[in-house]
Formats: structure tokens, C-alpha cells, sequence
């Protein structure tokens, strides 16, 4: 009796231990299929077109491991093999949470569309109590307007221990990524294509429109990852 409670006991310690993604994740570097208990599924996408082109935004999210535009500069992101290549991780910390991204996609044609897709190791951001992964985390970007804009849209599918409020910090982070790319081209919010052409003709007869891709200054619109941290608690406050 007493030696069958100890089996029941360690067998469930044993399941227990298993159904832990980050074990998982580090036993065998894959994610769980599906959600281990505990996770629920979610996803979220963030839309978001600019007024640059394809060339031009590639300047700047088209190297896997500067991550500038995203308040992580190249030299706080580590590789384990070759940068943009499937099959190589990123890592690097953020808003305390420990991040490793690994590439399962990654298509960047001279004319466009780019497709990358990586997965989300098991990570927790302590100030939003909340833990997540993804099997599924991707960007593309592709050329509209006859190549006068991009138009971005992030996609992530995720497991997490709150999938509303992990969609939420998704979407901000994304938003946040997509306008930052924005800002360090010139800072024009897109509205329609024709206003793009009508703009760069009145500049262009005026002579007052930017080079943008040479006016970056590196760092403009860049959120720290205390501004994250800090937005991710006022989140987190807002939406608990
Ligand atoms: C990283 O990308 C930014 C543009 O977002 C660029 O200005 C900077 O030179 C790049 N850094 C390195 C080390 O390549
Ligand atoms: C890099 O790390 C990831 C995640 O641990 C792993 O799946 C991948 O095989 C590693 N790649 C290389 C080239 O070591
Ligand atoms: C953190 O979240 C877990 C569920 O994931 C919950 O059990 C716990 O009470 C939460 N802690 C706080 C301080 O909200
Ligand atoms: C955005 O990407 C996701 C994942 O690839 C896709 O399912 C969805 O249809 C895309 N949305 C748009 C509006 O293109
Ligand atoms: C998850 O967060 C939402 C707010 O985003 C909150 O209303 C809900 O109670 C939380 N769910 C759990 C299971 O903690
Ligand atoms: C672009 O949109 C952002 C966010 O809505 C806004 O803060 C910013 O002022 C706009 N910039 C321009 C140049 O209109
Ligand atoms: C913008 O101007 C170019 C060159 O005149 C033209 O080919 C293109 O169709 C225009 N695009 C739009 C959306 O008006």
C-alpha cells in the first residue's frame, strides 16, 4: 500500500515534470504540439502598412540578428549558427524575460514578399505574471502600391497561461516593431497609395523631402527594455 502511494506519487511527479514545456523544450529542443496543461491556445495579428519600400524596410528588419527596431540592438542578440538561416536561434533578454527564437522560415526574395517564421521557446515575463510559447511566430513583409509601401502583418500562434493578456503584449510589442520601422525611415504613417505619390511630388517640386533610408540615426523610437517592462506592467495593471 505504502510503496504503491510512493509510486502514484512519483509517477505523477514524473508526469508533471513532462508536461513542463520548458523541460520539454530543452530535452529535446522542440515544442509540444498542441498546449501542455496549464496553456491555452491564442493567436494574434498585427496589420500595418508604411509608406517605405520593400528595399527600404529591408534595410532594417532584413538581418535575423539585429533586432534595432525592436529595442534590441545587434550586439545584445546571440546566434548558435548561421544568421538567417533556418535551423538558427536568437537569444537575448528582454523585459525580464529570457528569449530564444528559432528560424522555420525564412524567405527574403529581392523583390519580395519576406516570410520568416520562427518558434518562441517557453518564456515568462514576471511583471505580467504570465508564461508563453509559440510554435508559430511570424512577419511578412510585402511590397503594395506598386512598391511605393509595405505592408506588414505579424502573426503569432501561442500557447500561454493567459492567452488573452499574452495577446495583448504580442500586439503591443508587434505594433510597437511595425511603427519603429516606420520611424527610422522618416516617420510618415501611411494612408493611401495616392497620397504617397501626391507627397513625394509637392516634396519633390518643393525640394524638401528627406533621403529617408539616410536620414536614420539609429535609436529613434527605439523602446528600451525597461520601457517595455514598464509598459508591459501598465498593461498588465490595465487589462487584470
Ligand atoms: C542594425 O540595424 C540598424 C537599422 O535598424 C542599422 O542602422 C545598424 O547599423 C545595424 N547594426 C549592425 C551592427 O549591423
Ligand atoms: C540552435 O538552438 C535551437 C534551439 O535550442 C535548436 O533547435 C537548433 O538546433 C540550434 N541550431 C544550431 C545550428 O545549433
Ligand atoms: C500568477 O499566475 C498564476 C497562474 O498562472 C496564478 O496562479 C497566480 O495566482 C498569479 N500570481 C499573482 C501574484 O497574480
Ligand atoms: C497574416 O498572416 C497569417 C499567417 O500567415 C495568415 O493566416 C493571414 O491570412 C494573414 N492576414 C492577412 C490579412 O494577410
Ligand atoms: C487573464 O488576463 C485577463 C485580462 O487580460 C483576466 O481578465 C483574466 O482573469 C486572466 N485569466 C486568468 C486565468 O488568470
Ligand atoms: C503617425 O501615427 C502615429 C500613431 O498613430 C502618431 O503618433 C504620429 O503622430 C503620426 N505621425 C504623423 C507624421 O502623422
Ligand atoms: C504613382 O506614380 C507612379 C509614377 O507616376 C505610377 O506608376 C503609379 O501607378 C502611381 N501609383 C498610385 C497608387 O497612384
Amino acid at each position: 500500500m505504502k510503496s504503491l502511494t510512493l509510486l502514484s506519487v512519483s509517477l505523477a511527479f514524473i508526469s508533471a515534470v513532462a508536461q513542463d514545456p520548458l523541460t520539454i523544450f530543452h530535452q529535446t529542443g522542440r515544442l509540444p504540439a498542441g498546449c501542455v496543461s496549464g496553456y491555452t491556445a491564442g493567436t494574434d495579428t498585427v496589420l500595418l502598412t508604411i509608406p517605405y519600400t520593400y528595399t527600404q524596410v529591408l534595410s532594417i528588419i532584413g538581418d535575423y540578428q539585429n533586432l534595432t527596431w525592436s529595442g534590441n540592438p545587434k550586439n545584445t542578440v546571440t546566434l548558435n549558427g548561421t544568421d538567417n538561416t533556418v535551423g538558427t536561434a536568437r537569444t537575448y533578454d528582454t523585459a525580464g524575460a529570457h528569449v530564444i527564437e528559432t528560424i522555420t522560415v525564412y524567405d527574403k526574395p529581392a523583390n519580395g514578399p519576406y516570410n520568416e517564421v520562427h518558434t518562441l521557446a517557453p518564456l515568462s515575463v514576471p511583471a505580467a505574471n504570465v508564461s508563453f510559447y509559440a510554435d508559430y511566430d511570424g512577419t511578412t513583409a510585402t511590397p503594395v502600391c506598386n512598391g511605393a509601401a509595405t505592408a506588414f502583418n505579424f502573426t503569432a500562434n501561442f500557447c500561454a497561461t493567459n492567452a488573452t493578456l499574452t495577446a495583448a503584449i504580442l500586439h503591443m510589442i508587434h505594433l510597437t516593431d511595425a511603427e519603429t520601422v516606420g520611424v527610422f525611415l522618416g516617420g510618415q504613417n501611411f494612408t493611401t497609395c495616392e497620397a504617397i505619390n501626391s507627397t513625394m511630388t509637392s516634396s519633390s517640386s518643393t525640394g524638401t523631402r528627406s533621403a529617408p533610408a539616410a536620414t536614420f540615426t539609429g535609436g529613434v523610437g527605439t523602446i528600451s527594455a525597461s520601457a517595455l517592462l514598464a509598459a508591459i506592467g501598465s498593461l498588465a495593471a490595465l487589462v487584470l
